[in-house]
Formats: C-alpha cells, sequence, structure tokens
C-alpha cells in the first residue's frame, strides 16, 4: 500500500522551512531529494567502511570492492538487464552517453552517417551527437513532435534511412513530460539493423523500466535523479556493443597490463570505467534503487500517475497559464508561461518566497523550445513524495503571480 506521508518522513528535507514556509519541492526533474536511508548509507560508507575498490588485498579494501560491485547487480535488477555485466558505471546520463559516442559510435562512423533525434532531447543526448557532425561529418536527422507534445514512433521509425547507424531518444521529455514509445521504435530499428539509445534520466525514475523487452542496445541512467547521490550512475550496454567498444579514458583499473610498449586491457565492463570511480556514490545509488524498488515502480508510477491528472485538471482552469505540451502519455512534469509581461525567472523567484521551489529557464532543450516557440519556461516536476496539496499551494501561487502581472 503507498502512503505518501510514510515516504515523506523518510526524507529529512522535506520537512524544512524556506523562505518560513514548509517546502514544496517540485524541482525534481533537475535533482530529487535523498531519503534518510541513502543518507546513512553515504556517512557509514564515509565513516566506516571506506577505503578503494578493486586496488588493496586488506580487509576495508575488500568490503567497499564487494559493496561498490553489488550495485552493479541492483542496476541490473532495476533495469530488467540480462547480466551485470552490461552495466558500466558512470557519473551520470551525461558520462554515459559521451561514452557511448566515443567508444562506440566514434570509431565506427563516417562522414554521411545519420543519427536520428527527437526534438524532445535533453542537450546530453544531443551534444555528444554534435562533436561526431563536427569531427566526422556525421548528419543528425531530427524528428519533430505535434503540438501536444506527442513523439509519433512512426515517423522516427521513418526518419531511418540506408545511412542511419543509430537513433538516440529519450523516454520522457524533462520539459513536457511526454512519454515516448521507446519500444516500438527500438524492436523496428533492431529489425533495420540500426543500434538504438534511451536516455532513460527522466522515465527511470517514475516508471518500471525493462531493458529486455524495449530492445535497446544503450539506457542510460543518472543516480541523482533516482534519489541517490549526485555524480552516480550507470548505462546498460548490449554485450554485443559492448564488444563492439573501443576504450574511452585511459587510466588504472582499465587495463589487465601496461608496459613501455603496449597496453592490455582489463574485461568489460571495467575496460570502460577508468580511475578511481566514484565509490561511496555508487553505493547510494544502490541504497536508493533498493529503496524504489522496495515500494514498488508501480505503486510509484500509480500515485504520480494520480497527481499528474489532479495537477494538470488544477493548472486546465487557469487560462492565462500556457502549459507546454499536454500529451495523455505524460509524466508529472509541468512547464509553462503566464500571458502578459511575467518572465520564468521572475515566477519562479515568487514562488520560492512561498517555498516552492521549480525550475525557470530552457531546461537544458534549446531545440525543444525553439521547436514550441518558447523562450523560457517555468518547470513543476513532481516525484513520488509530492502531494495534491502540494499542487493546490503550487495553484494558489500562480494565481497570485496572475494577479500580480495582470
Ligand atoms: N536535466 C536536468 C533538468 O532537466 C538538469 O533540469
Amino acid at each position: 500500500m503507498f502512503d505518501v506521508s510514510k515516504i515523506r518522513a523518510d526524507f529529512p528535507i522535506l520537512s524544512r522551512q524556506v523562505n518560513g514556509k514548509p517546502l514544496v519541492y517540485l524541482d525534481n526533474g533537475a535533482s530529487a531529494q535523498k531519503p534518510q536511508v541513502v543518507i546513512d548509507a553515504i556517512t557509514q560508507g564515509y565513516a566506516h567502511e571506506y577505503a578503494n575498490v578493486h586496488r588493496g588485498l586488506h580487509y576495508l579494501s575488500n568490503l567497499a570492492t564487494d559493496k561498490y560491485e553489488a550495485v552493479r547487480g541492483k542496476v541490473a535488477r532495476f533495469l530488467n538487464a540480462p547480466s551485470e555485466d552490461e552495466i558500466v558505471f558512470t557519473t551520470g546520463t551525461t558520462e554515459g552517453i559521451n561514452l557511448i559516442s566515443y567508444a562506440w559510435a566514434a570509431p565506427r562512423f563516417q562522414a554521411g552517417d545519420e543519427v536520428v533525434l527527437s526534438i524532445l532531447e535533453h542537450h546530453a543526448n544531443i551534444v555528444p551527437w554534435h562533436f561526431l557532425r563536427e569531427r566526422l561529418g556525421v548528419v543528425l536527422k531530427w524528428v519533430d513532435c505535434d503540438a501536444n507534445g506527442d513523439l509519433d514512433p512512426q515517423a522516427v521509425i521513418d526518419a531511418i534511412g540506408p545511412r542511419t547507424k543509430l537513433v538516440a531518444i529519450t523516454q520522457m521529455s524533462n520539459v513536457t513530460g511526454t512519454v515516448v514509445d521507446v519500444a516500438s521504435i527500438c524492436h523496428a530499428a533492431r529489425a533495420r539493423g540500426v543500434a538504438t539509445l534511451v536516455d532513460g534520466s527522466q522515465a527511470a525514475v517514475h516508471m518500471p523500466v525493462d531493458v529486455a523487452a524495449m530492445g535497446c542496445d544503450f539506457y542510460a541512467i543518472t543516480g541523482h535523479k533516482l534519489y541517490g547521490p549526485s555524480g552516480s550512475g550507470a548505462m546498460f550496454i548490449r554485450a554485443e556493443r559492448m564488444a563492439e567498444m573501443r576504450p574511452f579514458l585511459g587510466g588504472g583499473d582499465m587495463i589487465r597490463e601496461v608496459t613501455r610498449d603496449a597496453v592490455s586491457y582489463n574485461d568489460a565492463p571495467m575496460k570502460f570505467e577508468a580511475g578511481s570511480p566514484g565509490i561511496v556514490q555508487q553505493i547510494g545509488m544502490g541504497v536508493a534503487l533498493d529503496y524504489m524498488m522496495g515500494i514498488g515502480m508501480q505503486a510509484i508510477a500509480a500515485h504520480e500517475a494520480r497527481l499528474r491528472d489532479y495537477t494538470r485538471d488544477r493548472l486546465a482552469g487557469l487560462n492565462w497559464l500556457n502549459v507546454q505540451g499536454n500529451s495523455a502519455s505524460k509524466g508529472a512534469i509541468f512547464s509553462f508561461t503566464l500571458n502578459g509581461a511575467a518572465h520564468a525567472h521572475d515566477i519562479s523567484t515568487i514562488l520560492d518566497k512561498r517555498g516552492i521551489a521549480v525550475r525557470a529557464g530552457t531546461h537544458c532543450a534549446m531545440p525543444l523550445m525553439e521547436h514550441l516557440g518558447v523562450g523560457a519556461t517555468c518547470r513543476a516536476s513532481f516525484a513520488m513524495y509530492n502531494t495534491t496539496e502540494e499542487a493546490d499551494k503550487l495553484v494558489d501561487a500562480l494565481e497570485f503571480c496572475h494577479e500580480l502581472f495582470g
């Protein structure tokens, strides 16, 4: 039974005040708050169990290594990946997608080869492909969403041509909340021999993910949005694709042997994890994933669907508010502007005075903002610990802004 008040009690920061008001944290799309179990795991890791991993033969190094390596299995379970050997640790989605760009795509792509992208992408799933455009002459093929924010999977499939090497697509827009039918895209691409990369930064927080059923080749998650520490993350990489990758970062841990004249590499996945990693961060992410799986991703998704429907109805009653994207298939993320002169930054500052945290700006998604014809928006993004009462506070504050700005 999903009990939001019990979940809220697990997150110490939610009981604090901001500007003299109870915190209403609606900036989860940027980063989520941390439950006490994750905070405890970080403290325990540094206070009692810290040493470098994979290197020492002493007690603490073995303990830290065991805890760190156990997270690979947790990520595999969380994503339903066939094997934990298909999980590479990263510092987050940005590093994960750059890893694929450098280690898998760059050695294989040639001038004129294509990467298909949707207009919904975050810069983390755009700029690494621009690098290949600049350096190799790779062509970026864009597929637009409609006015509702919906992305037709068939339009993405139709964009696949004889030179397409990769479809790189988000599962959930960080601006409109649109949920993309990535499974249809991945299966169609696979049938045409084209690889698929899914940016799961937003989606994996809010719904069950099954990379085996989805059929993708690469799937990115980032720990800080999953109620885990910043600087943690992971990439699912299908075994066949991993075998095609060249090492990216060079250094300790990713090698088997180094001589004056030669180097040989460790087995994957460690071949792609150079240097001392974010040990406690990844251990903390493992605890966060356990916490989420303990609640149940279906239960989290059901709670957030109620929040989405409630908030959508309440915002629809504000006829001076322009919400960007109103897909029937969306998460509880609402980006909006107010009619009139009020700038998104002014709105977010007024909300902040009432203890309400939202993000304002272009949300690392400039091509989408240009497509939607907006410069900057405010974004309220919900998480499993948010409530309908908090949605009401958001609406009250927006009504105040409307009165203020006219
Ligand atoms: N990607 C994060 C956001 O959407 C930072 O805010």
